[in-house]
């Protein structure tokens, strides 16, 4: 069994630091949440590398919202219901729509400088989108420009101290309520944070695979946290694929963003041939499942290891305009995107799962809150729709900052202290544990399942359980500790949910099952692994 803790300690010899607020993350959730939460506390965010390093920062594509007279947020729920494949709560859809647009004008009040066409935001539509909804900064550089400006405000903030290169390890909890939690700082050295609410803002997982669009730092670590300390998590088996990220000898699995093909670029096999009308009638445009899974079952009719995205019909000016660090990227590469096809497959991008939330970001133990991808809102159901993860994160963050105003003060607590006796050290090197839980997971977790390999994906997890009797010290133990937990999570998920859904597809149930599965897969460390209703609109 996962144990609640990831190491020894005793809290009566560590030093102890209080802040009104604990953020764990410094993405866009992180960011924001920090930033409304010191308009009347003192905020410590806490970042495992640099402030400006987080999966926001990649994010090309944009964010969506209704800001145009010619859409509608009844518009934007559909489309987000029809992605999601049943499994989205309506309730926190129908926040995320009505409230995006306000969320947008706030980012722009704090310096993000949206790109615009003849003074008017500048809208691009991308796949499962009925209309141009999405805002986007410098073409593709979206994440950029929001880490940016929110950065510069945190930074410059009074009462927000930002802890860099810090790992978080483990949640405190006491009597049912998290207290705060037990931080390594970059010397080694250990120490405790109590805060009146801690929010986990620590993003998503894609390190579990080997082939993802995200940086090195999304391993899990805020997802895992939760679990260990009792709360519930969910839909974890919902892992997206993006459908076209770089595939090119020597390059890495750089994202190439859905608006391409939301700005006319047409997917081709080896022999140049078009094939998404075979599998769908929205075609490159339809949701991210269904244009992942046609890829691959295109690359092994064609027996290719990628297939082509083609933007060449467009004007070269405009393609270099509209997309400037892609095609810097791609010509770094020796690929011209004005001039080449781009080969590309698909790679994990985000996690739909996380930590089980309210509609104010409240996980299931008191004085936790979780906002952004490491949270499961219910608003992206078994399928992200494209560019509603940075809307999601300003939403919810606002509504957790409304939700502190009615926390009690933190009261006393007793000493924690908390002993397994770790004394091993771990017997292989903690890089090859991670490789070899990523081509597990490539392997029998990807894009395809069956539940032969799902069992055979749990067996050799459940070899590399020794990380948890270890004594862990450096970052990479403990990310490899957490990736492992969420490695166990998904694939538990995973062999539960005996049909296909969204991201979730099984060779072997290849249908989905309203009758059985129209619920969400919810596991909670003491509890084990239970279903749950959805709601109803
Ligand atoms: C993209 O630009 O395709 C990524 C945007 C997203 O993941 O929503």
């Amino acid at each position: 069994m996962i144990p609640r803790y990831l190491v020894d300690f005793d809290v009566a010899e560590l030093t102890k630091l209080e802040a009104d607020v604990l953020i764990i993350g410094s993405g866009i959730a992180g960011l924001y949440t920090a930033i409304k939460a010191a308009e009347d506390r003192n905020v410590l965010l806490i970042t495992k590398k640099a402030l400006m390093e987080s999966n926001t920062r990649y994010a090309q594509g944009g964010i969506a919202a209704v800001t145009s007279d010619e859409d509608t947020p009844a518009s934007h729920m559909q489309d987000t219901l029809i992605a999601g494949a049943g499994l989205c709560e309506p309730e926190a859809v129908r926040a995320l729509v009505h409230e995006g647009p306000e969320g947008i004008q706030e980012l722009i009040r704090l310096g993000t400088a949206f790109d615009r066409e003849d003074g008017e935001l500048a809208l691009t539509r991308e796949g499962a989108h009925s209309h141009r909804r999405i805002l986007h900064a410098n073409g593709d550089a979206t994440g950029y420009e929001v880490v940016r400006a929110l950065s510069e405000q945190v930074a410059a903030h009074p009462a927000i101290e930002v802890w860099e290169e810090c790992m978080v390890i483990d949640l405190l909890t006491e009597h049912g309520e998290c207290i705060g939690a037990l931080v390594q700082r970059p010397d080694g050295e250990r120490l405790y944070v109590t805060a009146n609410a801690t929010i986990l803002c620590s993003g998503g997982s894609g390190q579990l695979f080997r082939y993802t669009t995200n940086p090195d730092i999304a391993t899990g670590d805020g997802i895992a946290m939760a679990y260990r300390a009792g709360a519930a998590v969910r839909d974890m088996e919902f892992v997206q694929f993006h459908p076209t990220a770089l595939c090119y000898p020597g390059a890495p699995r750089f994202l190439i963003s859905e608006a391409v093909r939301g700005e006319g670029a047409m997917l081709r096999n080896i022999h140049g041939e078009r094939f998404m009308e075979q599998y769908d009638s929205r075609q490159e445009l339809a949701p991210r499942d269904i244009v992942a899974r046609a890829i691959v079952h295109e690359m092994e009719r064609t027996q290719a290891t990628f297939v082509y995205l083609d933007i060449t019909h467009e004007p070269p000016e405009r393609v270099k305009q509209r997309f400037p660090t892609i095609y810097r990227t791609c010509l770094s590469f020796g690929l011209d995107m004005t001039t080449d096809w781009i080969p590309i497959a698909p790679a994990a991008h985000y996690m739909m799962g996380g930590v089980q939330t309210n509609l104010y970001g409240e996980s299931s133990i008191a004085r936790l809150f979780a906002c952004g991808e490491v949270s499961s809102t219910g608003v992206h159901g078994a399928n992200r729709l494209a560019s509603n993860s940075l809307s999601e994160a300003i939403v919810f963050g606002s509504r957790i900052i409304d939700r502190l105003h009615s926390l009690p003060p933190l009261a006393g607590h007793t000493l924690l202290a908390y002993g397994d006796n770790r004394a091993e050290l771990l017997a292989s090197s903690v890089v090859e544990e991670r490789h070899r839980l990523q081509e597990t997971m490539v392997r029998y977790a990807g894009v395809r399942r069956h539940g032969e390999g799902l069992q055979a994906a749990l067996d050799e997890l459940q070899g590399q359980m020794p990380i948890f009797k270890a004594a862990v010290t450096s970052r990479e133990e403990i990310e490899f500790a957490n990736l492992l937990t969420c490695a166990l999570l998904v694939t538990d998920g995973a062999l539960l949910r005996e049909e296909s859904r969204g991201a979730h597809y099984r060779e072997d149930f290849p249908k989905t099952d309203d009758s059985v599965w129209h619920k969400h897969v919810q596991q909670r460390r003491e509890q084990g692994i239970t279903e749950e209703c959805v709601h109803d609109i």
